[in-house]
């Protein structure tokens, strides 16, 4: 894939971001963890990502501004983009030893994604996008989303709300429903990949509640690119803002967002 300047400078930062991460996961047991909540922890090497990828972002375009899932969010002089980033998507598969987590860049422009980059260093997988560019695995391989058509032998994908969260028992009635129908639905831990993975025809497609937006800003453009459909749970909502998020491949998605929407309260 030929890239713009911009689409460069976020792989050159998800790959120097990814090398520290890879260390640390190595030494997983080493790092000192803190608890920002039940099932969701922060790590030494989430914030040392964060610093890089903020370090090498906001070197290359200081007039940006910047919302990162640690740091927060910084206005920039140029009010019309922004980074948006998570720096360790999958943190609780990190924690665990389980090789499952990505590097997350998105780029907004007038509040529309324009670019995006999904980085699983552990197994060497850059997913990227740009709009009108369509969607690319490193570099030479162009992803499009699956073609199936029957629900049966489908496979979904979601995130499973931890312990306390008010989307848990909708989740949990999506299971009883869709379950039953479909070839099968994985909950692996790191919803930019999930998105990732709809692009990649991996998984026929993907529903969480409640994600943020560094979560999907750059899963939700490589799905994009690659064909899915991309819609909210419900009418009137904005994916990016609610994190309400219901992608899949054409040849399901009517079927399979019925099934979600006929009993979601969000
Ligand atoms: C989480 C993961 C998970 C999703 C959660 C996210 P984190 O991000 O993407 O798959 O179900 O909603 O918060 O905490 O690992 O960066
Ligand atoms: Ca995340």
């Amino acid at each position: 894939m030929q890239g713009s300047a911009n689409l460069n400078i976020m792989i050159k930062a998800a790959r120097k971001a990814g090398r520290s991460l890879v260390k640390d996961f190595r030494e997983v047991e080493n790092l000192q963890v803190g608890s920002k909540g039940p099932g969701d922890f922060v790590s030494k090497a989430d914030m040392a990502a964060e610093e890089i990828l903020r370090t090498e972002l906001m070197d290359a375009r200081p007039n940006y501004g910047w919302l990162g899932e640690e740091s927060g969010e910084t206005p920039g002089t140029d009010p019309t983009r922004r980074w948006i980033v998570d720096p360790l998507d999958g943190t609780t598969n990190f924690l665990h030893g389980l090789p499952h987590w990505a590097i997350s860049i998105g780029l907004e422009h007038k509040g529309e994604i324009v670019a995006g980059v999904v980085f699983d260093a552990a197994k060497d997988e850059m997913f990227m996008a740009e709009k009108g560019s369509g969607a690319w695995l490193n570099d030479s391989q162009r992803l499009r989303v699956s073609g199936r058509t029957k629900m049966i032998e489908s496979i979904f994908a979601t995130g499973v709300p931890f312990a306390g969260s008010k989307y848990l028992p909708a989740t949990l009635q999506d299971f009883a429903r869709l379950m039953p129908v479909c070839a099968g639905v994985r909950r692996w831990g790191a919803a930019s990949l999930d998105l990732a993975y709809v692009a990649a025809g991996r998984y026929d497609g993907y529903w969480e509640r409640g994600l943020n937006a560094w979560d999907t800003a750059a899963g939700l453009i490589i799905a994009k690119e690659a064909g899915a459909m991309v819609e909210p749970i419900r009418d009137g909502q904005n994916v990016l803002e609610d994190g309400h998020v219901l992608v899949g491949a054409g040849g399901v998605f009517d079927q399979f967002a019925k099934i979600i929407r006929d009993r979601s309260d969000k």
